[in-house]
Protein backbone atom coordinates (compact mmCIF):
# COMPACT_ATOMS: atom_id res chain seq x y z
CA UNK A 1 0.00 0.00 0.00
CA UNK A 2 1.12 3.47 -0.85
CA UNK A 3 1.46 5.54 1.92
CA UNK A 4 -0.79 8.57 2.24
CA UNK A 5 0.66 12.11 1.96
CA UNK A 6 -0.48 15.44 3.13
CA UNK A 7 -0.49 16.68 -0.49
CA UNK A 8 -3.37 14.46 -1.26
CA UNK A 9 -5.51 16.69 1.39
CA UNK A 10 -7.01 19.43 -0.93
CA UNK A 11 -9.67 21.83 -0.60
CA UNK A 12 -12.49 20.99 -3.25
CA UNK A 13 -14.77 24.43 -4.50
CA UNK A 14 -18.34 23.55 -4.62
CA UNK A 15 -21.30 25.21 -6.39
CA UNK A 16 -22.06 28.41 -5.11
CA UNK A 17 -25.76 29.58 -6.48
CA UNK A 18 -26.15 33.32 -5.58
CA UNK A 19 -29.70 34.27 -4.97
CA UNK A 20 -31.18 37.56 -3.35
CA UNK A 21 -33.12 34.96 -1.11
CA UNK A 22 -29.93 33.23 -0.25
CA UNK A 23 -26.67 31.05 -1.58
CA UNK A 24 -27.13 27.62 -2.08
CA UNK A 25 -24.30 25.41 -2.18
CA UNK A 26 -24.69 21.40 -2.88
CA UNK A 27 -22.32 18.25 -3.34
CA UNK A 28 -22.83 15.04 -5.13
CA UNK A 29 -21.08 11.71 -4.74
CA UNK A 30 -18.26 11.64 -7.68
CA UNK A 31 -19.27 14.53 -9.42
CA UNK A 32 -17.96 17.12 -6.52
CA UNK A 33 -16.34 14.62 -3.74
CA UNK A 34 -14.03 11.93 -4.98
CA UNK A 35 -15.79 8.78 -3.88
CA UNK A 36 -19.50 7.65 -3.23
CA UNK A 37 -21.12 9.05 -0.27
CA UNK A 38 -22.67 6.40 1.89
CA UNK A 39 -22.39 8.73 5.66
CA UNK A 40 -22.70 12.01 6.78
CA UNK A 41 -22.56 13.21 10.33
CA UNK A 42 -22.06 16.43 11.68
CA UNK A 43 -20.36 17.69 15.18
CA UNK A 44 -21.46 21.30 16.81
CA UNK A 45 -22.44 22.45 20.40
CA UNK A 46 -18.24 22.05 20.58
CA UNK A 47 -17.31 23.85 23.68
CA UNK A 48 -14.58 26.42 23.54
CA UNK A 49 -10.66 24.56 23.46
CA UNK A 50 -12.46 21.73 22.31
CA UNK A 51 -11.08 19.28 19.90
CA UNK A 52 -12.35 16.32 17.90
CA UNK A 53 -11.34 13.25 15.92
CA UNK A 54 -7.47 12.83 16.85
CA UNK A 55 -7.20 9.69 14.76
CA UNK A 56 -7.07 8.59 11.22
CA UNK A 57 -9.01 5.91 8.72
CA UNK A 58 -7.46 2.73 7.66
CA UNK A 59 -10.03 3.19 4.63
CA UNK A 60 -12.14 5.68 5.33
CA UNK A 61 -12.18 9.14 3.03
CA UNK A 62 -13.85 12.20 4.33
CA UNK A 63 -14.86 16.07 3.11
CA UNK A 64 -14.99 18.29 5.51
CA UNK A 65 -17.05 21.40 5.24
CA UNK A 66 -17.77 24.46 7.59
CA UNK A 67 -21.19 24.91 7.20
CA UNK A 68 -21.26 27.94 9.99
CA UNK A 69 -18.45 29.11 11.65
CA UNK A 70 -15.19 28.21 11.27
CA UNK A 71 -12.55 25.94 12.51
CA UNK A 72 -9.40 23.93 12.01
CA UNK A 73 -8.39 20.67 10.58
CA UNK A 74 -4.89 19.86 11.60
CA UNK A 75 -3.68 17.19 9.16
CA UNK A 76 -0.30 14.79 9.90
CA UNK A 77 0.90 11.83 7.20
CA UNK A 78 3.17 10.51 9.48
CA UNK A 79 6.36 12.94 8.14
CA UNK A 80 4.45 16.28 7.73
CA UNK A 81 1.81 18.11 8.95
CA UNK A 82 -0.23 21.07 8.22
CA UNK A 83 -3.70 23.10 9.30
CA UNK A 84 -6.13 24.02 6.88
CA UNK A 85 -9.28 26.58 7.89
CA UNK A 86 -12.46 25.90 6.78
CA UNK A 87 -14.55 29.22 7.23
CA UNK A 88 -16.80 29.06 4.09
CA UNK A 89 -20.19 26.44 2.95
CA UNK A 90 -19.13 26.77 -0.28
CA UNK A 91 -15.74 24.42 -0.57
CA UNK A 92 -14.50 21.58 1.70
CA UNK A 93 -11.33 19.45 2.59
CA UNK A 94 -10.65 15.85 1.28
CA UNK A 95 -9.02 14.15 3.42
CA UNK A 96 -7.93 10.44 1.97
CA UNK A 97 -7.26 7.58 4.16
CA UNK A 98 -4.22 6.58 6.34
CA UNK A 99 -4.43 10.74 7.45
CA UNK A 100 -3.89 11.78 10.63
CA UNK A 101 -6.61 14.26 11.36
CA UNK A 102 -7.78 16.89 14.50
CA UNK A 103 -10.94 19.14 13.88
CA UNK A 104 -9.81 22.15 16.46
CA UNK A 105 -10.19 25.87 17.12
CA UNK A 106 -13.91 26.16 16.57
CA UNK A 107 -15.85 29.37 16.44
CA UNK A 108 -18.83 29.25 18.52
CA UNK A 109 -22.29 27.77 16.99
CA UNK A 110 -19.71 25.92 14.34
CA UNK A 111 -21.04 22.95 12.42
CA UNK A 112 -18.86 20.79 10.59
CA UNK A 113 -20.44 18.60 8.16
CA UNK A 114 -18.49 15.93 7.00
CA UNK A 115 -19.44 12.80 4.33
CA UNK A 116 -17.54 9.64 4.64
CA UNK A 117 -16.87 6.83 2.03
CA UNK A 118 -18.22 4.08 4.33
CA UNK A 119 -20.45 3.41 6.71
CA UNK A 120 -18.96 4.10 10.43
CA UNK A 121 -16.62 1.14 11.71
CA UNK A 122 -14.64 1.11 14.69
CA UNK A 123 -12.18 -1.56 13.11
CA UNK A 124 -11.36 1.34 10.57
CA UNK A 125 -10.33 4.10 13.35
CA UNK A 126 -6.59 4.16 14.08
CA UNK A 127 -6.52 5.57 17.59
CA UNK A 128 -2.62 5.03 18.47
CA UNK A 129 -0.63 8.00 16.94
CA UNK A 130 2.60 5.37 16.87
CA UNK A 131 0.34 2.62 15.61
CA UNK A 132 -0.61 4.93 12.48
CA UNK A 133 2.94 6.36 12.26
CA UNK A 134 4.55 2.70 11.65
CA UNK A 135 1.30 1.93 9.04
CA UNK A 136 1.68 4.80 7.22
CA UNK A 137 6.05 4.84 7.21
P1 LIG B 1 -15.73 9.50 16.93
O1 LIG B 1 -15.59 9.33 15.46
O2 LIG B 1 -14.80 8.71 17.81
O3 LIG B 1 -15.66 11.04 17.32
P2 LIG B 1 -14.39 12.02 17.29
O4 LIG B 1 -13.36 11.35 16.46
O5 LIG B 1 -14.89 13.28 16.71
O6 LIG B 1 -13.94 12.23 18.68
O7 LIG B 1 -17.23 9.15 17.33
C1 LIG B 1 -17.73 9.39 18.62
C2 LIG B 1 -18.81 8.36 18.91
O8 LIG B 1 -19.89 8.48 17.99
C3 LIG B 1 -18.32 6.94 18.82
O9 LIG B 1 -18.75 6.24 19.99
C4 LIG B 1 -19.02 6.33 17.64
C5 LIG B 1 -20.18 7.24 17.36
N1 LIG B 1 -20.35 7.45 15.90
C6 LIG B 1 -21.30 6.71 15.24
O10 LIG B 1 -21.99 5.84 15.82
N2 LIG B 1 -21.49 6.92 13.91
C7 LIG B 1 -20.75 7.85 13.23
O11 LIG B 1 -20.97 8.04 12.01
C8 LIG B 1 -19.75 8.59 13.92
C9 LIG B 1 -18.89 9.60 13.22
C10 LIG B 1 -19.59 8.36 15.26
Amino acid sequence: MNRSRIEQCRIIDLPKIMDDRGNLSFMESSRHVPFAIRRSYWIYDVPGGESRGSHAYRELEEFVVALSGSFEVFLDDGVHQKVVTLNRAYYGLYVPSMIWRRLQNFSTNSVAFIVASRSYSEGDYIRDYEEFRKANA
